[in-house]
């Protein structure tokens, strides 16, 4: 028997259906290289699935997911959502689904690439060579606690964590710090709030199980700065689902483009891959979107869920092989480009690549 994964396929809105199409050009081009079959399986979220059910997360499309190998997802929201009561809003189908699937641990590498340092607004000195992962805590924190709501004239949220929530994304984060420079820089704000103090008292007790990593503190006020002012000190920024949600959009701007980074929301039984960027309704349908983030998301989903090593590796060299020679959608037109493509160009370009890789 061959290799074959199911892959639940959410494209969304906006530009998502664009740069899935890019990445399914991709993943095709590299089962067939390596050797194993993918089947699609398309399913609704946010403001395409309401506009159709009624409702952001179709049942459905839940079922789906959990039957499946892994989710590929491209982005959600737009304008004419903006005023849906929050629990009909495409952006809570997305956080339902993170929720659903227990997807707890959202990793976000940052890598400059050689080819495009000059798209970053900072210094060549101070960016070159970036090689960070932000490992964001997805499933709790801001964004879930209760209570939360509207009364009368005043709206609240709470930020609340358990010892075992924090527990589990930390350990994610030392394990992965093993794996690359055995540095954990923990994000919070301990000197103003109880729920960050707990953060960092869990996470220094789980350091104790990586004696080799060297576990440090930073307030996020500092984190926010220090990440402009010397990205090159980070190695794994562990942080809560708030702060990582800010810092892992400041830290894009490190490579020039939001249009790079890929995510993988990863739980104990399900995965869930993304571009870090959101839907880009002013730039959709007009084949300039940048699928780089979606592409090498991809290439996470075949890493961390179906263990195809050798294809994801292809994909990434495949990325690279395409900036050296001068290929660039618009976001990074400015940055030696020999050939400016379009989406659908550039997807096709790095299949190609891939069809020629040979690890
Ligand atoms: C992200 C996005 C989402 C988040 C939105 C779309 C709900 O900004 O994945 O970073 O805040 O988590
Ligand atoms: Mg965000």
């Amino acid at each position: 028997m061959g290799r074959n994964y199911r892959i639940t396929v959410i494209k969304g809105d906006g530009i998502g259906p664009e740069i899935i199409d890019e990445a399914i050009k991709v993943l095709d081009a590299v089962s067939s290289v390596k050797g194993f079959e993918l089947t699609y399986i398309d399913a609704l979220m946010g403001g395409i699935a309401y506009d159709v059910t009624g409702e952001p997360l179709p049942r459905e499309t839940i079922e789906k997911a959990k039957s499946s190998d892994a989710v590929l997802f491209g982005a959600i929201g737009g304008e004419q959502w903006d005023t849906l009561p929050r629990q009909l809003r495409p952006e809570t189908g997305l956080l339902n689904l993170r929720k659903e699937l227990g997807v707890y641990a959202n990793l976000r590498p940052v890598k400059v690439f050689d080819e495009l340092v000059e798209a970053s607004t900072l210094k060549e000195d101070v960016i070159r060579g970036v090689d960070l992962l932000v490992v964001r805590e997805l499933i709790g924190g801001l964004y879930f606690g209760e209570p939360k709501g509207k009364e009368g004239n005043r709206a609240f949220n709470t930020m609340v964590y358990s010892e075992s929530e924090i527990r589990r994304v930390a350990h994610v984060a030392f394990q992965t710090a093993m794996k690359r420079n055995k540095k954990v820089c923990s994000v919070d704000k301990a000197n103003v709030l109880d729920v960050s103090q707990l953060w960092r008292e869990v996470v220094t007790d789980v350091a104790k199980e990586y004696p080799e990593v060297s576990l440090s503190h930073m307030y996020v006020d500092n984190a926010a700065m220090q990440l402009i002012r010397d990205p090159k000190q980070f190695d794994v920024i562990l942080t809560g689902n708030i702060f990582g949600d800010i810092l892992s959009d400041e830290a894009s701007m490190l490579s020039g483009s939001i249009g790079l980074l890929p995510s993988a929301s990863i739980g104990d039984k399900f995965g869930l891959y993304e571009p870090i960027h959101g839907s880009a309704p002013d730039i959709a349908g007009q084949g300039i979107a940048n699928p780089i983030a979606t592409i090498a998301s991809a290439s996470m989903m075949l890493k961390y869920a179906l263990g195809e090593v050798e294809a994801s590796e292809c994909i990434d060299w495949a990325i690279r092989e395409a900036l050296k020679d001068g290929y660039r959608t618009k976001d990074i037109s400015q940055y030696g480009a020999k050939e400016i493509c379009s989406t659908s160009e550039f997807g096709s370009i790095i299949a190609n690549y891939v069809g020629k890789c040979r690890k």
